[in-house]
């Protein structure tokens, strides 16, 4: 039998990053260090410190819950953050509330109700609440004496993403939202795109920023090498910068359209830079060519759907700079998109096997010797929920948080 190892790879030291004039190129073949103590100074604690896939997601974020497009007028959209259940409605006027997805009477989904002008008219007894959740009319008692509420969620519309706010409300106003990297620039095309992927958030992130794993993409992409040339990190954020080389084979018609120019094969550096950035809970990954245009500039998230979050829903901006030639983005895009698919395909196969690693293990067993995947994992520990553990085997599957609509305030975490 294997016994569970230590977790000695994820103890933390107090190494502090180097800033960008400082850092030093890396090999992307060299440990971390002899101990297999990571360089992060994100945490300072010599202690063994929380299994990462089950850290809950910090909710005192803004999150993206679903596209415009699935939320039509005069329509309610059920989804769900971490396993509570929202209900999206747009009125007729085309504004967008969110609310909690249950009924204050007898908690049936109030996305199964109609929106009424301004409110939803809960599909059961007709219970109507107005877009801060109040409950403004019960068909068979009036206007006189109105019952409980439900609870509701700041809520903004941005660039065709509906964005919640599932924590803590008073926050809201003081967290922006995110920047949206290159989408609303004329000078880019937007492909939108994502879906659900079986496996604890932290995976995702860790899997975009790792640009060894181009072996994985061989097929796609060729026998391609990243570099790292360096990394920094500071309050909330890490990020990595990397090149890479062609090894052998052509350049892919796809990854071309991308980049906007052809690769040469032989092994030497490319000019092209790679910057991927994971400021929490969100995730960037922009290219750079040697005349220092931004010719690719990815924004995602993955939203945890599930209480045990063991899968999220990816949302994704990737934005492509257009080439000189007006319509040669449109004639390109369909192989672009088959392209992106292969290789998110790929990803998503990889991460879900790691996922179903861990919960057979019962434990995270990563050996990781990779410096900027380690202060990435020492980020998603420090900035992600404190006191909630998620996953299966934690008995987690048994937290319901209760909300007293009358005072606005959680009740309990049981
Ligand atoms: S359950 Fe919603 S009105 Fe009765
Ligand atoms: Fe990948």
């Amino acid at each position: 039998m294997h016994a569970v190892p230590p977790l000695e790879q994820d103890i933390a030291d107090t190494t502090v990053a180097a800033s960008p004039a400082q850092a030093a190129p890396q090999n992307s073949a060299t440990p971390a260090s002899s101990s297999g103590a990571h360089a992060s100074g994100l945490a300072t604690s010599g202690a063994p410190v929380r299994d990462l896939r089950r850290v809950g997601i910090h909710p005192d974020y803004w999150y993206p819950l679903a596209w415009s497009h699935e939320v039509k007028r005069g329509k309610t959209h059920g989804v769900t953050f971490a396993g509570d259940p929202i209900v999206l409605a747009r009125t007729e006027g085309g504004k967008v509330f969110a609310l909690e997805d249950r009924c204050a009477h007898r908690q049936v989904p109030l996305h199964q109700g109609v929106v009424d002008g301004e409110s939803i008219r809960c599909g059961y007894h007709g219970w109507t609440y107005d877009c801060s959740g109040k409950c403004i009319d019960v068909p068979y008692l009036g206007r006189e004496r109105l019952p409980n509420g439900v609870r509701s969620y700041p809520c903004q519309e941005v660039e065709g993403l509906i964005f919640v706010f599932p924590g803590d409300a008073a926050l809201a106003e003081q967290r922006p939202l995110p920047g949206l990297g290159s989408v609303s620039d004329p000078k880019y095309k937007t492909r939108r795109f994502g879906r659900p992927v079986k496996c604890h958030y932290s995976f995702m992130h860790e899997n975009l920023m790792d640009m060894n794993h181009q072996f994985l993409h061989r097929r796609q992409m060729g026998q391609m090498r990243a570099r790292s040339l360096g990394r920094r990190h500071g309050d909330g954020w890490v990020e990595v910068d990397y090149t890479f080389a062609r090894m052998a084979g052509q350049q892919p018609l796809g990854e071309a359209i991308v980049f906007g120019q052809n690769r040469k094969t032989g092994g030497h550096n490319d000019k092209d830079v790679m910057t991927i950035r994971t400021e929490y809970p969100y995730q960037t990954l922009q290219i750079r060519n040697a005349d220092q245009t931004l010719v690719m500039d990815l924004w995602i998230v993955y939203v945890p759907l599930d209480r045990e979050q063991r899968t999220n829903r990816t949302f994704g901006l990737l934005s492509i700079r257009k080439p000189g030639i007006p319509g040669v983005m449109n004639l390109a895009w369909p192989l672009l998109v088959w392209f992106t698919e292969r290789i998110f395909k790929e990803d998503r196969e990889i991460v879900e096997a790691e996922q179903r690693a861990h919960d057979s293990q019962g434990a995270d067993w990563n050996h990781e010797v990779f410096p900027v995947i380690n202060d990435l994992r020492a980020l998603l520990r420090e900035y992600g929920a404190p006191d909630q553990v998620v996953g299966v085997g934690t008995g987690d599957t048994a937290v319901i948080r209760f909300w007293d609509s009358r005072q606005g305030n959680p009740l309990a975490k049981t």
